[in-house]
């Protein structure tokens, strides 16, 4: 039964994160954890508290998640640019709010600032960031790392009191001078992280914050499009209201609300061109689309206490005749929860416009249900659902057209 206590770690859920939006593209691949690991070191190297390292290796783990697109995520890998920062505008704005990120928030909007143009007004852990960023984006992933480090301090060295914090100098020195450090970034950038933190276990969240952090996770998944800008909200609420008139105890409701936040984290690894082609997607761009529920199955596998959660989440595209995917699970290897999501998740899609088709009206969208319910999805979720149609139809109404003011505010605040 349900742990009434649970407790999730905060670094958990934040590193689950930081893998979900590197997924975009193997140019980016780990970068976030990475520039963690880099942070980290030279945070520890200038003698800092350990609080403030864990500031700094969560914004580092987090840095570039405001770059929502593909082709803004690249550009943040030119070495030398006059680009505007958008993406660490945006970062903040994503999680200032949440009351245990507010200072990695801050940290994440100054993680491109110069020395020369900012100086002393630029805390100290966003030049950090910003050089750590920097020696990931020299290192040539396909080449051997040691044979690069000379060709990489002599880009870095010079920029010291001009792109970086002077002060900075000695810390990076006394790094680069270990091979150590340079094989960690390659090989295994956590593994000394997660001990020195472990000590200290940071922060872990009660449900409460849990919800709250998803609901930050769910508009970086669903705010990279505008077809997509709303979905997850809806989901979220239909799940949770079929859950209710299922008799779920409201602490089960809850965990489904959670579940339906992060149900399409692994959408992340899909480019916004498939997101929003205007067409029925090709086998290549459907083979893409699918592996989304794989990822969000394999990513938050590594957060402890949400394995249920998890279920709940990632198994909506599996169905009752073992033809979904990717995992075919059939008949009652999928729990109450994860049919409900399925349903949830249809019920929200064939109401939602698409680029491709409108939105299905009351009879339609029955009438798919209904034949869905033959042998894909749950006949008890869907019967549930057509007896309630019209208020939980209202309620996804209402939560979604609050999510598109959401979604116009920060397309207004990011054009700014
Ligand atoms: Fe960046
Ligand atoms: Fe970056
Ligand atoms: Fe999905």
């Amino acid at each position: 039964m349900i742990n009434m206590e649970m407790k999730i770690s905060m670094l958990d859920m934040i590193m689950a994160l930081s893998a979900a939006t590197d997924l975009i593209s193997p140019f980016v691949s780990g970068h976030h954890k990475r520039v963690a690991y880099i942070a980290y070191n030279l945070s520890k190297q200038m003698g800092l508290p350990i609080a403030e390292q864990e500031e700094i290796v969560i914004a580092g783990a987090l840095h570039d998640s405001g770059a929502l697109s593909l082709e803004e995520r690249l550009h943040t890998l030119n070495f030398e640019d006059d680009y505007p920062y958008l993406h660490a505008e945006i970062g903040y704005r994503l999680f200032k709010d949440f009351d245990h990120l507010t200072v990695s928030a801050s940290l994440i909007r100054h993680h491109h600032d110069r020395w020369d143009i900012r100086g002393e007004s630029t805390p100290m852990g966003s030049y950090i960031l910003h050089l750590a960023d920097r020696i990931d984006v020299l290192i040539d992933k396909n080449r051997e790392v040691l044979g690069q480090i000379d060709g990489i301090n002599s880009q870095i060295e010079p920029q010291f009191g001009h792109m970086f914090m002077p002060g900075l100098r000695d810390a990076y020195r006394a790094l680069a001078a270990k091979e150590s450090f340079w094989l960690d970034i390659i090989f295994k950038p956590l593994n000394d992280i997660k001990r020195r933190l472990s000590l200290l276990e940071p922060m872990p969240l009660n449900i409460d914050s849990l919800s709250d952090l998803t609901d930050i996770f769910r508009h970086i998944i669903d705010f990279r499009s505008r077809f997509t800008a709303t979905h997850s909200a809806g989901v979220a609420t239909v799940a949770e209201t079929l859950s209710r008139l299922f008799g779920f105890t409201e602490q089960q409701c809850h965990m489904m609300k959670i579940a339906g936040h992060l149900h399409d984290l692994g959408k992340l690894a899909v480019p916004e061109e498939i997101l929003e082609k205007p067409a029925e997607l090709n086998v290549h761009e459907f083979n893409i689309m699918r592996s989304h529920t794989f990822h969000t199955y394999r990513i938050l596998e590594s957060v402890k206490g949400l394995e249920e959660i998890n279920e709940w989440a990632s198994f909506h595209h599996e169905r009752i005749n073992g033809k979904g995917y990717p995992f075919h699970y059939k008949g009652s290897e999928l729990s109450l929860g994860a049919r409900i999501m399925a349903v949830a998740d249809v019920f929200t899609a064939i109401t939602e416009d698409r680029p491709y088709r409108k939105a299905m009206d009351k009879n339609q969208a029955i009438k798919t249900l209904n034949y869905m319910a033959v042998d894909s999805l749950d006949g008890d979720a869907v019967s549930t659902l057509i007896f309630n149609f019209d208020k939980i139809n209202e309620e996804r109404r209402h939560v979604q057209s609050l999510a598109a003011e959401e979604y116009d505010d920060f397309q207004i605040s990011s054009a700014e």
